[in-house]
């Protein structure tokens, strides 16, 4: 094994373990010399509360997830990136989208759909539904940095950045999430999905309602009217759930 082979599984165990930290596991049952003095240590785990009833992990606000990120380099995405692209819009929004990652025009600015796509889903947005794109939106990806080339995030780029995702979604507790295309759609689910024929129908993000439906670069690719339609519907579905 190469040497950045060891650094890369090294890294993805500790994000593992981390992972299993946010969930309240702190310790592993280990039959060996291996205790926890020799687990990895993070530095700024979510606090917890001190309250010997609760050992949950106390929500952190946008602000403390972005901080905790750090100058990320969990995973190798780390090594092409301008910028990290956390996320923008209103921390207490209704609704929260969830892209893919990062492109070319997302990494220069540090900020999410701002291209091409981007401007598409303004327009879904204001145009489609009324509604104010900073306001009252919310809006990340699964990943926070741009994979070379535009290509789709790996799995263990995504796994690496999923702690991010899930505290971002927990501190805003949004009413709905929209799911822009497959990869963000698999991930929230965590299930395969067929976008065509799921998309429209309602699921479920720990206990948030998630509307999937299609990418705006997917449909910047195929402009049909059928397509447009389709997501026109999504976000009719996705508002009057808003309302209600
Ligand atoms: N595509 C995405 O999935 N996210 C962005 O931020 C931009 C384009």
């Amino acid at each position: 094994m190469t040497e950045n082979q060891k650094s890369s599984h090294l890294r993805q165990l500790k994000n593992q373990l981390i992972r299993l930290q946010d969930y309240g596991i702190d310790e592993i049952p280990c039959n060996n010399s291996l205790n926890s003095s020799s687990l990895p240590t993070r530095s700024s785990s979510p606090e917890k509360t001190t309250s010997p009833n609760s050992n949950k992990a106390v929500i952190q606000t946008l602000a403390q997830v972005r901080e905790e990120l750090g100058d990320c380099d969990r995973c190798r995405l780390c090594e092409g990136r301008k910028n990290i692209v956390f996320g923008s819009g209103n921390p207490e929004a209704q609704l929260v989208f969830v892209g893919e990652g990062p492109g070319a025009d997302e990494d220069e600015q540090g900020l999410p759909f701002v291209g091409k796509a981007g401007k598409k889903l303004t327009e879904i947005i204001e145009k489609g539904i009324g509604l104010n794109r900073s306001e009252d939106t919310y809006i990340c990806n699964i990943v926070k940095c741009r994979p070379p080339g535009n290509r789709n995030p790996e799995a263990d780029e995504i796994n690496a950045c999923l702690p991010f995702l899930e505290k971002q979604l927990q501190a805003i507790n949004p009413k709905v999430i929209v799911s822009l295309g497959k990869p963000a759609t698999e991930t929230l689910l965590g299930r395969k999905v067929a976008i065509t024929k799921e998309r429209g129908q309602w699921q479920e993000y720990r206990g948030i309602k998630v509307m999937p439906t299609f990418h705006p670069a997917y449909l910047l690719r195929s402009y049909t009217l059928e397509n447009r339609k389709a997501v026109h519907e999504d976000m009719k579905k996705a508002l009057a759930e808003l309302n209600r």
